[in-house]
């Protein structure tokens, strides 16, 4: 059974463009219902860390960089089939390949700085909400 929960990141590049309050009622229109929602910045070994897998990649430093360079707001997400349906709603990798209403088609600007985080499977989906949020703060 798909799980219910996927853990979502407003990058740096949407956050500072103003764009947090369109991607958040856009993800609430969708079905999504809030579990957990901060407002944070990651140090640096705490960005090498969440994207980890990719630390032999050529685009590594620079994703570092990037997911460093201002707050994100990082969230857990519930639904039905909810790590399926948000990347479905957030769109491709590349936002010339995302769908036509998509987050990444309405607010990304390159394959690098492409606005929104989505977790790629229910088991890194509990991973990623456990790396973000304690019990405390999840509802
Ligand atoms: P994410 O993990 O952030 O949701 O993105 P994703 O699954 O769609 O893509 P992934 O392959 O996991 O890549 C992670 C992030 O690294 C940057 N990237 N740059 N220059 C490049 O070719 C390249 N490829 C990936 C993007 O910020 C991507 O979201
Ligand atoms: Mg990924």
């Amino acid at each position: 059974m798909a799980g219910r929960i996927t853990l979502t990141m407003i990058k740096p590049d949407a956050v500072a463009d103003g764009h947090t309050g369109k991607i958040i009622d856009q993800i609430i229109g969708a079905g999504f219902k809030i579990q957990a929602m901060k407002l944070t910045r990651l140090p640096k070994r705490k960005a090498e860390e969440f994207y980890a897998i990719h630390k032999e990649k050529p685009f590594f430093g620079e994703l570092v960089d990037f997911m460093t360079e201002g707050p994100i707001v990082a969230a857990i997400l519930e639904k039905d089939n909810a790590v399926e349906d948000f990347r479905k709603l957030i769109g491709a990798t590349n936002p010339e390949k995302a769908a036509e209403g998509t987050i990444r088609k309405l607010f990304a600007t390159s394959i690098e700085r492409n606005a929104i985080h989505g977790s790629d499977s229910d088991e890194n989906a509990a991973i990623e909400a456990a790396f973000h949020f304690s019990g405390l703060e999840r509802f």
